[in-house]
């Protein structure tokens, strides 16, 4: 049931706000703090952490790796499901594998967990489905709470995704002493207030429009990010290939001038995610270059990013937040955008060619 929805994607993508604000309840303790589920002794036996995941789930455990390095100081490496299981893999430092699926079926990913505990490491899985394999094999979970997801591209099965693995990041640094209770309470603030700061950037469907309009003339794409909104770049990449079909790749915005930049020709879309934090500058004067070239900058950004922008722009912006959760409300209008360009191209939104909704063969 499509709810009066034209499609299941923007049928989940409006239902982001109950997703974040179920899988932010599964994260809350009867204290009504932040917690894993885990016991303290638990949490502090966690020394390294490799994420193991595939497509858009690889790119939460990217978005994963800033907060979880950046609050509890614990090294984390993001590996491709598909290649951690045929490698051997150096474990020193690593005490625990992280494996992220929404279906909790994916089996390259599946694999790769296997691997992990046959490496000694303990295993969590972050799953969206009770029940799913991955969810009955591994040792510990951390459960989205986002609904089933129908369309073949994940969208609130990504921002529950986040919206666990910020928890979680934050009960690590807790549980090892890196991060103080205000500071704690003050990102959980912040993640209550998301669901109501989505609902808003849901919104942006008129704006994005006439964007997408244009776009899906476009034969190439760039997404470009930097810090934690790289991985973001990378997944509306993702989002804008198999809806669309246009080619879309993401970049480090800083990386652009080590060789992506040969790819900007007069009217090459580049679609650029900027948040109010301390990369703000640098990532822009990344994008006046990439505008100097010719490259046509859709600029996606939260409303105080935007101030001295003095490039041409389309710009879409999202309600001002917290920077460290820039990623998950910046994701909104990137999904809408390959949402829209996919509708007025005319593909099949929620079951694009070649693909499957959960991926069940290696
Ligand atoms: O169910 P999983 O999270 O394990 O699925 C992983 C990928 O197959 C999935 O995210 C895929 O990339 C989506 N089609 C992206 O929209």
């Amino acid at each position: 049931d499509k709810g009066g929805y034209r499609h299941f994607m923007e049928k989940e993508i409006h239902e982001q706000p109950d997703a974040i604000l179920n899988s932010l309840a599964g994260m809350t303790g009867e204290d009504g703090r932040i917690s894993a589920n885990m016991s303290r002794e638990e949490l502090q036996a966690i020394d390294g952490i490799v994420m193991l995941a595939a497509g858009t789930s690889h790119y939460a455990s990217q978005v994963a790796r800033y907060w979880i390095e950046g609050l509890a100081r614990t090294p984390v490496a993001c590996e491709i499901a598909s290649e951690y299981h045929y490698r051997n893999p150096v474990t020193t430092g690593i005490t625990t594998a992280i494996a992220i699926s929404q279906s909790g079926e994916s089996l390259d990913t599946l694999k790769a967990m296997r691997h992990a505990a046959t490496c000694g490491l303990s295993t969590i899985g972050l799953v969206n489905v009770d029940g799913s394999t991955i969810a009955r094999e591994a040792d510990a979970i951390l459960p989205t709470h986002a609904g089933p997801e129908i369309g073949v591209a994940s969208t609130k099965a990504f921002t529950a995704q986040l919206t666990v693995l910020i928890s979680f990041a934050v009960a690590l640094a807790e549980a090892k002493g890196h991060i103080d209770a205000a500071r704690a309470d003050a990102i959980h603030d912040q993640l209550q207030a998301l669901p109501g700061l989505v609902g808003k950037s849901l919104k942006l469907f008129d704006d994005l429009r006439p964007i997408a309009h244009q776009l899906k003339h476009a034969r190439s794409t760039i997404y470009l990010g930097r810090g934690h909104l790289f991985p973001i770049a990378m997944e509306g990449a993702l989002k804008l290939k198999e809806l669309s079909y246009i080619h879309a790749e993401g970049f480090a915005s800083g990386e652009m001038k080590h060789g992506p930049i040969a790819l900007i020709e007069d009217d090459l879309p580049v679609v650029a995610l900027l948040a109010a934090d301390e990369l703000m500058e640098k990532a822009a004067s990344n994008l006046k270059e990439a505008s100097a070239r010719g490259g046509r900058i859709i600029l996606i950004a939260d409303e105080r990013a935007v101030n001295d922008i003095d490039f041409e722009a389309d710009i879409i912006t999202v309600p001002a937040v917290d920077p460290i959760i820039a990623p998950i409300l910046l994701t909104i209008p990137v999904q809408i955008l390959a949402y829209l360009t996919a509708l007025d191209k005319g593909t099949d939104v929620d079951q694009p060619r070649n693909l499957a909704k959960s991926v069940t063969v290696e």
